[in-house]
């Protein structure tokens, strides 16, 4: 069993920009700028910005934080894209989800202009993304990406099973392993929760993408010898033993799958540095093109 660090990954990557950016700052050009709007205090999206915004300060882009009060009405809330879209020095928007109820997501992320779409989520970015052309890729699949490459998981022919299809993770994640680069060339399977013998299906998996959400979902009886495993979930379970007074857990039981395993990613330490590091090759990208 061998771990795939996406801290260290992450690190490599956000090194590696930080060089760009100071380069870009030595020539005169624009630095990258990266716009965060979030709506409410959910705990764990505050932790998700708040992780962001330190990635931009580590490694020389601008960020900006906008809170909204949890009951903006929609209208408000499309206004405020509607500034970033129009404000020249903004290279990157996210809008952090989920959003309060009262709020479609869908309209949210249709307002935001695709050229910042940083978070890929855009039916714009999606469909290029689906056709193979250039464009901003959702942060977690493009992250999984980025840390196969890194670790050079050989991916050709194999059978990926992606649990979870998700417009954020496990749809992207489908299209982009059965692409025709690498990392990919996969034969995929996307699983869901009305799958019909889903324990049958992983077992056949070369690699395995858990994200459903579901806290140690996949179990040691669920994976072939050999098998590369990557857990995209991060669920907070209490545990009072500790000051935040939760721990994370994943969708896969680490302890008893990792020993089957010949790649694994850990929670936390795996795939969630990834999904940063990608968001900001992607501020990166939006600022280059532009500017
Ligand atoms: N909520 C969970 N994951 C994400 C993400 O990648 N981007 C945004 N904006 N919200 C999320």
């Amino acid at each position: 069993m061998q771990i795939l660090d996406g801290k260290k990954a992450a690190q490599a990557i956000k090194d590696e920009l930080k060089i760009s950016v100071a380069q870009r700052a030595n020539e005169g050009k624009k630095i990258p700028h990266l716009a965060a709007i979030l709506v409410g205090n959910n705990g764990a999206s505050e932790t998700y910005v708040a992780a962001k915004v330190k990635a931009c300060e580590e490694t020389g882009f601008k960020s900006t934080l906008v809170r909204l009060e949890a009951d903006i009405s929609e209208y408000k809330l499309l206004e405020a894209i509607e500034e970033l879209n129009t404000d020249p020095d903004v290279d990157g928007i996210l809008v952090q989800l989920p959003l309060p109820k009262h709020i479609s997501e869908k309209k949210v992320i249709s307002t935001i202009d695709p050229g910042k779409d940083v978070d890929g989520f855009h039916p714009m970015s999606v469909g290029k993304m689906v056709e193979g052309l250039p464009t901003f890729i959702a942060a977690t699949p493009y992250g999984i990406m980025l840390l196969l490459e890194q670790y050079k998981v050989e991916t050709k022919g194999k059978h990926a099973v992606v649990i979870g299809r998700s417009n954020i993770v496990g749809r992207p994640m489908s299209i982009l392993l059965s692409g025709n680069s690498n990392p990919g060339n996969c034969t995929v399977t996307l699983c869901h929760s009305h799958t019909a013998n889903l324990k049958e299906i992983c077992l056949q998996a070369d690699i395995i993408v858990a994200a459903l959400g579901i806290p140690e979902f996949v179990k040691a009886d669920m994976v072939k010898d050999g098998a590369v495993i990557i857990d995209v979930g991060i669920t907070r379970v209490s545990d009072p033993s500790r000051k935040s007074g939760f721990k994370l857990k994943g969708d896969v039981a680490f302890e008893e799958v990792s020993p089957k395993s010949s790649w694994i990613t850990p929670v936390p330490g795996g795939v969630g540095p990834m999904t940063i590091a990608a968001l900001m090759k992607n501020t990166y990208l939006a600022c280059e093109t532009k500017n």
